[in-house]
Parts: C-alpha cells; structure tokens; sequence
C-alpha cells in the first residue's frame, strides 16, 4: 500500500477528561467496535483513585499493563487507529500535556451530571490553544444530570468552545429514551428496563414523521421536536472549522451502556483528521515526504526491573520508519539503529519492521533519548512543541546516603529525562532543586531512587509559587543586568541551561514583571 493511502487511513487521537468522567470505559467500548478486545474489563485503568503513593506503586507494579495502555490500536471500517493514553489525574498532567503534542485530535469525555470539571478545563485549554480538533462526548446519559442546553451553555462558557450538537439526547436518567442523531438523521432507541444497549437504529428523515411518536411517545416527541428546533441556533457542522480547531461538535451517549458510542465512531471515523503536518525549528514537515521524521513524547522507564531499559514513545511525523536502519538522534549527533521496535496493539505490543505516519514506535533506550528529542534521515532540526510547565510545588532535593552521590545523580538524571518532574540549580549556590506538577511526585522520585538507582534523598522546602523561564528582550541591557542582579538569589538553570526565575508569590511576580517591562517571564519552555 501506498505511504498516501496508509496515511489517509490513520488517526491518532487522546481522550481526555476529568477522572471518573469515564475516559476508560469509551476507550474500552471502542475498541471492542474494533473487535480489537472481545469483552469488557479487559482494558485496566490506571487511575489513581486516592491520590495516594501506594495507588502509583501499584501501578508500577502493573507496568506492563500501563504501557500496553499507553497506546491502543485497532482498525475500524479499514481505519487505523491510534488512541494515545493520557492520565486524568492532576499530578500526571504534564504527562498528559505532553502527549497531547503526539495526537492528531482529542475526543473530551464530560459527566452529564458534574458537567466541565477542573481537568477538563486544563486540558482542553492546552488543545484550544494548540487548535487540536475536539469532539465533545457527553457521557452518563442513562443517570439524572443537567439539561442539555445548559451543558451547552457551561461548555461554551468555561470552556471557551464553540460547540455544535450532532446528536441529542431523548430525556435522561430514568427517562432517558435514546438519542436523535443530527448527523445521520435517525433516532437509535434505549432500552431502559433492562439498560442494555439495543442496536435497532430508525431512519427518521423528517421530524413531523408520526412514526417518531409512535416510538417515543407523542410528548417526548414534541419535546424532542421543539428542542432540536432551539438547537438550530447553534452553528451548522462544517467539517473545514471543525479541523481548525474553531468549532466543536457534541455527542450525548452512555459508554457503560455501550450507547451513542457507535454514533460518535463512525462520525469520528468521517470527520477527525489524518496525521497532521507538524513545525520545526527549521520548516513545516509533511506526512508525506520520503524521508521518515519523528520524535520523542514519553519515556517509560524501567519495565523490566533486572534490565534498567526504558521505551522512548515515538511519533512518526513524516515518511517510513523502517527497522535496523540508521537514524540521526539530532540533539546529540549520533546515529541509532532500532532492532525491535515496538508497535502496540490493544493489549499488546508487537515487533514491527515498519511504520507510517501517525504511528506510535516504542524504541528501546538505555539513556539516549529524552522527552522532545527529534530523529531524521540526516537532517538538522527539531520538532517544536514538547515544552515544560511551570512546575507547581517545589523542593530542594539532598543526598541522604553520601556512599550514594553517583547512584543519586544518575538517578535523578534519568527521571528527569522521563519527565517526571524538573530539575533546577540555583545560581547562587549550585543547590538542587526539583519541581513538580503534583505533591505525589515527591513520594514517586523517593521511591524510584530508592527501589530503581539504590539512592536516597532529603526533601527540604522551598518558598516557590511559579518558576518563569526569563527571555530578555535585549540580553546586554542595563535592565537585564540589574534583573540579575537583584534577583540573583532567585534565578536557577533548568536542565538545558535555560535561565529561570523563581517568584515566591503571584504577587511578587507581577511587581517584577512590572519593573522590568523588558525582561519576559514565561510559564512555559517553549515560548519562541
Ligand atoms: P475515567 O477513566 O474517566 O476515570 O472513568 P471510568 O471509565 O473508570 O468510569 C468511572 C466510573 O463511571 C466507573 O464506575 C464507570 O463504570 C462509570 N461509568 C462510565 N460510563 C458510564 C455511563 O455511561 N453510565 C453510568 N451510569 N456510569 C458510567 P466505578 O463504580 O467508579 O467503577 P467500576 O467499579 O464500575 O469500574
């Protein structure tokens, strides 16, 4: 086949959500459309449900299967598909950032009752402003939540989105009859008594058709009818503002119940995009150049704890990954050969000699990679767009075991090229300090050092609200001088010798930002 045609039939996409809103269960619907698993409960969540240490322990101890689960891919009506994993929880949301940098569209799950929560929020602002293409899935259906409308309303407004239905719900909760497909123009019926999922879908072209009160009753029929009249003030669907990123299209649905998730397939299928062009330092690279390009989205490190190896996920961008053929590895110059690349499958992952453009490759690693790094044929660039986070806690990072400072160094090396938290060192001092998204990740990198490195660490605190990477508009001005000047007790170096100044408060940082108009603060690496 054709490197056009395996591109044209592949996409690529996350699901995110807040936690419990029911991200695994569509994931596990889906692919059991793609007969990719043949029943439910075979895809395990890796959430964490308390927040606490011992959930992610757990998790770890179950590595194989959250790396199975990072990707998922299955085929669908001769479509590849790629679902990347994203951890709903706040302390991973890094990771989840970061992945969103590898999907081609996303797919946001919300809870009918709770409608748009916190990580919703964070997450689907990330995608706006990176335009990805969102449909919006509402799920739960089969349980009391909020009127339709109204989640429409909360969706546009706290989201920031501008959303369109293409189908919608015949009652809810107890009531709740099916769902009116504007995309398809037919109604798909719930069986309530035994909440099983009926296949039976009616063509209903015209609404007036009596054949709709026959089947839902005259009342839930003119409810239907007048609500599907309200909904036309919303945007008619068109596919070109979808792909923009400018237009979001809604579905109502129940995963659990296997419900409306069909309906939103097959539209996904339709409308979602083929792997995307992509920016470099250099230019925008195509799909469908000859030469293969990709780069490095995750690190998973140490699946197999007597082999310290680690899985750098890559996504291919451009042209053919083939196995055992050389690649350059741009940022430190050396050329790589990948004898068993992995690919993975629903449950699995597989040795591939060869993949396309949207694909997810898993390369062993034994230290050469780091989140971001980008691969080619030969050519000098790197892909954009992997940037850090302005961490949220901070903590200044000792050595416990003074036999151990290697072990301890190597260790903390490696997690920070994995991602799991950053690591600064204060210019004045040349003290250590890490930074992370979430409280959790301290207990993690204790551990890890520990279990994985044999090293042990002191956390001390450390007064920190938000760590702004520093651009001065002119590096020689007075202003900058006095910047560092004044601040010298609050600058560090991240891990690529980036400057960063750490403000202890909101406050102290607007003052700052306003003395020193010409010196920017970023919250993100990436800002050029
Ligand atoms: P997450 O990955 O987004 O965190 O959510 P997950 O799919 O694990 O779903 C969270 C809970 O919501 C699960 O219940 C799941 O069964 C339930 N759920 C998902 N979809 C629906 C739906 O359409 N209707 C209803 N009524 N419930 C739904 P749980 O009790 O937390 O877990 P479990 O013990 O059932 O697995």
């Amino acid at each position: 086949m054709s490197i056009k045609r395996e591109i044209e039939r592949r996409r690529t996409f996350g699901i995110i959500s807040h936690p419990d809103a029911g991200k695994t269960t569509l994931t596990e619907k889906l692919l059991l459309f793609g007969g990719a698993i043949q029943e439910a409960g075979a895809v395990k969540s890796n959430k964490i449900k308390k927040g606490a240490t011992s959930d992610f322990m757990e998790i770890e101890r179950q590595r194989g299967i959250s790396v199975a689960t990072s990707v998922l891919a299955f085929e669908y009506e001769g479509i590849k598909i790629n679902i990347l994993d994203t951890p709903g929880h706040k302390d991973f949301a890094e990771d989840t950032f970061r992945t969103l940098t590898a999907v081609d569209s996303v797919i946001v799950v919300i809870d009918v009752a709770k409608g748009v929560e916190a990580q919703t929020e964070k997450l689907v602002e990330v995608c706006r402003m990176r335009n990805i293409p969102m449909i919006v899935f509402i799920n739960k259906m089969d349980r009391e939540g909020k009127d339709a409308f109204e989640l429409l309303d909360e969706i546009e407004q706290k989201l920031n989105l501008r959303v369109t239905p293409l189908s919608f719900p015949i009652g809810m909760g107890y009531d709740f009859r099916g769902i009116y497909n504007i995309w398809e123009k037919n109604v798909n019926l719930f069986s309530g008594s035994s909440r099983k999922n009926i296949e039976e879908t009616i063509e209903i072209e015209d609404l007036a058709n009596p054949e709709l009160d026959q089947l839902i009753g005259t009342d839930a029929a003119d409810t239907l009818r007048e609500e599907l009249e309200l909904a036309e003030i919303y945007p008619k669907f068109s596919r070109e503002e979808y792909l923009e990123g400018k237009l979001q299209p809604v579905f109502f649905g129940s995963a659990l119940n296997n419900f409306g998730v069909r309906e939103l397939l097959d539209c996904f299928v339709e409308i979602a995009p083929k792997p995307r062009p992509k920016e470099s330092d250099t230019r925008v690279v195509k799909p469908d150049e000859k030469d293969f390009t990709g780069f490095v989205f995750k690190i998973h490190a140490n699946m197999d704890p007597k082999h310290r190896d680690r899985l750098a996920f890559v996504k291919i961008v451009s042209g053919v990954f083939e196995r055992n053929t050389p690649y350059l590895h741009v940022r430190n110059g050396k050329k790589l050969k990948f004898s068993s690349p992995n690919a993975f499958f629903a449950e699995k992952k597989q040795i591939v000699d060869i993949s396309y453009p949207g694909d997810i490759v898993g390369l062993h690693d034994t230290g050469n990679f780091k989140i971001g790094d980008t691969l080619t044929e030969g050519e000098e660039m790197n892909y954009k767009g992997v940037p850090s986070f302005s961490p949220e806690h901070f903590k200044y990072i000792n050595n416990a075991d003074p036999m151990k400072s290697k072990q301890l160094d190597k260790g903390i090396d490696q997690l920070m090229d994995e991602g799991v938290a950053q690591l600064f060192t204060l210019e004045l001092n040349g003290r250590k300090v890490i930074g992370t998204v979430g409280a959790l990740q301290f207990e993690v990198i204790q551990y890890r050092l520990e279990h994985e490195y044999g090293a042990s660490c002191r956390y001390e605190n450390l007064n920190v609200h938000k760590a702004c990477w520093v651009e001065p508009d002119n590096p020689k001005s007075d202003e900058f001088k006095e910047f560092k000047r004044v601040k010298a007790k609050f600058l560090a170096k991240d891990k690529r010798d980036q400057l960063v100044f750490f403000a202890d408060s909101a406050f102290s940082l607007q003052m700052t930002q306003s003395k020193y108009p010409n010196v920017k603060l970023h919250f993100v690496s990436e800002y050029k």
